[in-house]
């Protein structure tokens, strides 16, 4: 089975179930014209995320790694009128096409960009109360997915989903000795799972148009 036959498949799910949506491929575009790695979550993958927003009557959302905004304006499109995702983005360039992104779709005041590392804008929302988040998805750099969870129970109640991208790699995470550390990132957040009580959680292995990856989903217990 090959990349062919994924993203063919991916292109059949996308005609009988996500319509042609202009501004959503505007924004993956204006993405891809500005230089910004072709890394944004598929389309199939998109609906999900806006799937399980909807499926958790997501209100407050967070999301850790912008790019372009392709993810967040999924999850923005999730929300009852009146309702915020905040995400948060490291680099100066990928906030300014996210930004635009974001006015084009008519979506400007119910996404809030903060720019700067996620390490210190998480303790932020922390001390502004802006939580608990009823759906985070942790999308940044891998390597500290292990603190991008810590900070997500801190601003999660019980009944929080927190979804997790691009924690397969290819297979690699079961490489013991990878020099990664995107994977070792992905591997220790693993051994984390592996104890933790405070959240429910399951990894799904995906193959696609984005190749062979997979997601990891959890529910903060109550
Ligand atoms: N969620 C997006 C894809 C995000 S790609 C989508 O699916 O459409 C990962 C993003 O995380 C990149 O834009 C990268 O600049 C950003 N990033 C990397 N390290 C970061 C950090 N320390 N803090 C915040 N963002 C970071
Ligand atoms: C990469 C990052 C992502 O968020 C993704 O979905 C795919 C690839 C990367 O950094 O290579
Ligand atoms: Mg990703």
């Amino acid at each position: 089975m090959t990349q062919e036959l994924w993203t063919a498949v991916d292109a059949y799910i996308k005609e009988k179930m996500i319509p042609a949506d202009a501004v959503l491929a505007a924004a993956q575009q204006n993405g891809i014209d500005a230089g910004l790695p072709p890394i944004a979550v598929s389309p199939v993958q998109g609906k999900m995320l806006h799937l399980l927003a909807r499926m958790c009557g997501a209100k407050n959302v967070l999301e850790i790694g912008t790019l372009a905004g392709y993810s967040t304006i999924w999850l923005a499109r999730a929300l009852p009128a009146g309702e915020r995702v905040i995400t948060l983005e490291l680099d100066r360039k990928h906030a300014e096409v996210s930004r635009k992104n974001f006015v084009m779709a008519g979506l400007a005041d119910v996404i809030e960009l903060r720019l700067g590392s996620a390490l210190d804008s998480l303790p932020k929302l922390v001390e502004e109360r802006r939580g608990p988040f009823d759906l985070i998805f942790i999308d940044a750099d891998k390597s500290n997915i292990p603190a991008y969870f810590d900070w997500s129970l801190k601003l999660s109640r019980p009944g929080t989903v927190i979804v997790v991208d691009n924690i397969i790699r290819d297979g690699k995470v079961i490489d013991t000795d990878s020099k990664d550390p995107n994977i070792q990132g992905v591997r220790r957040f693993n051994e984390r799972l592996a104890t933790e009580t405070r959240v429910s959680a399951t990894e799904i292995q995906t193959v696609g148009e984005k190749g062979y990856d997979g997601f990891a989903l959890l529910v903060v217990n109550g």
